[in-house]
């Protein structure tokens, strides 16, 4: 149930309103001498004149629906706009301090970009005729096409990607502007971003890991590209988006104990809930069905994927063993594992092109998180020529 209800609720009482004193007028003419003899003789008339004054109580019910509908548009139309035009309170510029030198920092940013947190898999031009559509060569960070309403997916709206190589806008932000985008969505003009960036997530990593993929970030090669449409979000959900908190939660990676909390802290970096957690009517996780899958997206090479159920349930990874999980990342470091994709036959949109070259030692840390979820059983076909999402949308119309 994904719908832009805000303004059809406010039109709604506005039009409750006009039928009120529409109707209000009516039983007022009615009242009249000559005309309530005439509707004694009018069976219809009789009907409405008996559904209004004896059914509903009319004169009894009057008062409170004109006062009440008042107080609702009111209500309604004072939250809306607090939430317009004060939501969300930015957050002040942070005081950090980057040393750009960091070879550390240099080489963590560069793992993180590319095979972690995968900025560059959403902010590139993508090979969508590719297996798992790697991002094109030579393209890193150039911004793109992202999600898309009009395109068959399941997002409210239209979302391009910005360029974010040092030829982009961000060329011209400062280090603190960076990291609170990153970790807040409020750009360097103080407006936000859309929550399909995590940056919810990001806001719970670890400056110094923040601080390493801005590192990363100042050198990727400067690309001169704008994406070529317009980012628009249906406006529920730009509402819904300025709610979403905006004060970062760092995670100290010195505060992970053992395997299972550095796991939860590489998915948590991965995003990887963005595409194996279902989401509630307000596009936000439905962390009661977490990681069980089965979300669909539309192939541009024809047919529709469903993300896996990552847990530990027997329709899920429940019989994988730990090896089983990291060679399934490792398989597609094979130069063949990533190929053309002819029209119909399956693809995925599982971004193996960029995780397969995660560490190993971080793969076992993922698998350790996984095995602890809740089981949810939840079988899924991965890839299908029809849609699930359209045929069951179909039926729910019947
Ligand atoms: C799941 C996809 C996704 C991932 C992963 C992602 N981003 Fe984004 N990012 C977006 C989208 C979409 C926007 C644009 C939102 C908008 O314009 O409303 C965005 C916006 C931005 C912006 C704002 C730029 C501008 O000019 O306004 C920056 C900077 C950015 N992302 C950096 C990063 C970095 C760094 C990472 C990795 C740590 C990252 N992103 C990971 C989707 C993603
Ligand atoms: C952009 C969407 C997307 C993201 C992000 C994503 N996945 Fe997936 N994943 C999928 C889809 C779609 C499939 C099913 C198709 C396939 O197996 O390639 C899948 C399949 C898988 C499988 C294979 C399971 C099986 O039964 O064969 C594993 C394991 C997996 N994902 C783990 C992860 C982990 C761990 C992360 C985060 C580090 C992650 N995914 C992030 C979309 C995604």
């Amino acid at each position: 149930m994904k719908m832009d209800i805000a303004l059809p609720i406010l039109l709604f009482f506005v039009f409750l309103v006009i039928v009120f004193i529409l109707i209000d007028r009516m039983l007022e003419v009615f009242k009249k001498k000559q005309y309530h003899d005439a509707i004694q003789h009018d069976r219809f008339m009789r009907t409405v004149d008996w559904i209004f004054n004896s059914f509903f109580e009319w004169r009894r019910w009057k008062k409170y629906l004109l006062v009440g509908t008042t107080i609702i548009i009111m209500v309604l139309g004072i939250s809306i706009s607090f939430i317009q035009f004060a939501l969300p309170s930015v957050p002040p510029l942070p005081t950090i301090n980057i040393n750009h030198q960091d070879s550390t920092l240099l080489k963590r940013g560069k793992y993180l970009v590319e095979h972690v947190a995968i900025c560059t898999d959403c902010h590139s031009p993508r090979d969508v005729n590719s297996y798992s559509w790697p991002v094109i060569a030579g393209q890193e960070g150039a911004g793109g096409p992202f999600l898309s309403k009009k395109a068959g997916f399941d997002f409210p709206g239209e979302s391009f990607t910005p360029n974010i190589t040092p030829a982009g806008e961000i060329g011209k932000w400062t280090d603190a502007q960076l990291y609170r985008l990153l970790t807040t969505g409020i750009k360097a003009d103080g407006n936000t971003i859309n929550h399909a960036m995590p940056f919810e997530a990001f806001g719970k990593a670890d400056p110094e890991d923040l601080k390493a993929i801005i590192v990363y970030l100042r050198t990727l090669r400067p690309i001169h590209n704008s994406p070529e449409g317009k980012t628009q979000i249906d406006y529920f959900y730009q509402l819904t988006n300025r709610l979403i908190p905006r004060t970062p939660k760092p995670i100290y990676k010195t505060e992970l104990k053992n395997a299972v909390d550095s796991g939860r802290y590489l998915v948590m970096l991965a995003a990887c809930n963005d595409c194996h957690t279902p989401k509630k009517w307000d596009d936000s996780f439905d962390t009661k069905r977490a990681f069980m899958g089965g979300i669909e997206f539309p192939m541009p090479t024809g047919g529709f994927v469903h993300s896996a159920n990552l847990t530990p349930d027997e329709s899920g990874i429940g019989d994988w063993n730990e090896d089983t999980f990291v060679n399934r990342f490792l398989s597609y470091r094979d130069s063949t594992a990533i190929y053309k994709v002819s029209t119909g036959a399956a693809n995925s949109l599982m971004p193996w092109s960029a995780f397969r070259y995660m560490e190993e030692a971080d793969l076992r840390r993922i698998y350790a998180y996984l095995r602890t979820l809740p089981p949810i059983h939840n079988p899924v076909v991965k890839f299908t020529k029809e849609s699930y999402r359209l045929k069951k949308a179909r039926e729910e119309e019947r």
